[in-house]
């Protein structure tokens, strides 16, 4: 039928039909974009969780291609988002860690791990971290995993430093029983021996009885180190310009250097005095740089450097030696711990037992080409 021909009531209806439809469409296409508007929404939120999150997040295949890596993961890794994909978990993960094979082993069978594992920083170095993954299909039924990485270098070295200290604390103990107990006998045989050396009845013995006296010097010097490894407190804390006090050693390092054909320089920065007690600061500085100096073929360099790390003095103490053998460096500073013939393992249990009592830290890098000490004395910088 023409609308021509269409009732004036027939028209009406139908244009109110439309006007309905109109209506209803309207309210379809304002729902729609309503809906798309809080899909982009959502979409924004979880891309600046993404984003923002101080733990790692990777979105990959099963298969370990990488499809998403959000800026954490990409910084602690030391790649671009780009690179993470084209390396993959190949690239990412420790491959030889037996964990990383276990744990997907996991996933295979539960669809989630979370456990300790090792990446790999772009320049090489592996980084302990925390990751927990979970298997998800998206709505096209694809498989897909995500991995929330946390770094855990600074919970692994607390534990690794309360670990230590719990050492130092059962030898502290134990310095306490024995070393005076043992002291003592050793007084009494050496001023007998003493004694002895003067007689002329003796003096065909002078000279064991003289090696013997200084076997027992040095076995109480021993005693007297590893008593001091336990110390709670120093005795006497001053101001001291760490500069001044490196200089007045420095003949001292400077000949054992030469000695062995090595070099030795002082790189003195611009520093705040330090609290510090300096009979011990001397001694740490002697202890490192001996086993710097020990380290070293000839030819070589050992640097002191002296700055300010974000207010805080920083003493390096820098070798070009062998480096520090993994299965020592797990255990550095240990008493008794050695590696030479005729060392007794006390120097470095020293310089950590000085290091605590001046509320100072000390850091090592090492490396076939070299070791360096960082000793970085917190709380007890002067303000002048
Ligand atoms: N700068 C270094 N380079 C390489 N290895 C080092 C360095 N410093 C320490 N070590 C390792 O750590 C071990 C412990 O050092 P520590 O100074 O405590 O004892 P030591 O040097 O063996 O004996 P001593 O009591 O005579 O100092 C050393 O035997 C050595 O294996
Ligand atoms: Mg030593």
């Amino acid at each position: 039928m023409r609308d021509r021909d269409k009732s004036k009531e027939e028209l009406v209806a139908e244009i109110t039909q439309l006007r309905r439809e109109m209506h209803e469409l309207k309210i379809v296409h304002e729902q729609y974009m309503k809906t798309q508007d809080q899909l982009r929404e959502s979409e924004e939120r979880f891309r600046s969780l993404f984003n923002s999150s101080m733990d790692g997040i990777l979105l990959t295949h099963i298969s370990g291609n990488v499809v998403a890596a959000n800026p954490a993961v990409c910084k602690m890794l030391g790649q671009t988002e780009e690179e993470l994909c084209r390396v993959g978990r190949l690239g990412i993960i420790e491959v030889n860690d037996e964990r990383t094979y276990h744990a997907l082993e996991e996933r295979n069978c539960t669809g989630k791990f979370l456990c300790e594992l090792s990446f790999v920083h772009k320049d090489g170095t592996p980084i302990p971290v925390e990751v927990s993954s979970n298997v998800f299909r998206d709505q096209n039924n694809r498989e897909f995993a995500s991995l929330f990485v946390r770094d855990i270098r600074d919970r692994k070295r607390y534990e690794q430093e309360m670990q230590r200290l719990d050492r130092l604390n059962i030898i502290g103990q134990m310095a306490a029983g024995i070393g005076h107990e043992v002291r003592n006998p050793l007084t009494t045989v050496r001023g007998f021996l003493q004694m002895l050396s003067q007689k002329p009845k003796c003096s065909d013995y002078k000279e064991y009885l003289k090696l013997m006296i200084e076997e027992l010097d040095r076995a109480n010097l021993i005693i007297t180190e590893f008593l001091s490894v336990a110390k709670s407190s120093s005795e006497t804390m001053e101001m001291i310009d760490l500069n001044k006090l490196i200089k007045s050693i420095s003949p001292l390092i400077q000949s054992d250097a030469y000695r062995q054909n090595n070099f030795f320089l002082f790189e003195e920065g611009k520093i705040q005095p330090i609290q510090a007690n300096a009979k011990e600061l001397r001694q740490v500085i002697l202890n490192l740089s001996q086993n710097g100096l020990e380290a070293m073929s000839s030819g070589k360099t050992l640097k002191i450097s002296t700055y300010m790390r974000e207010e805080k003095v920083v003493l390096s103490v820098q070798d070009q030696g062998c480096g520090i053998d993994k299965n020592i460096l797990d255990k550095i500073g240990t008493p008794f711990l050695t590696t030479k013939d005729h060392g007794t393992g006390l120097g470095l249990a020293v310089c950590y037992g000085i290091a605590r009592r001046h509320n100072a830290t000390i850091e090592v890098e090492t490396s076939p080409q070299g070791t360096t000490f960082f000793i970085e004395f917190s709380g007890a910088i002067c303000y002048q």
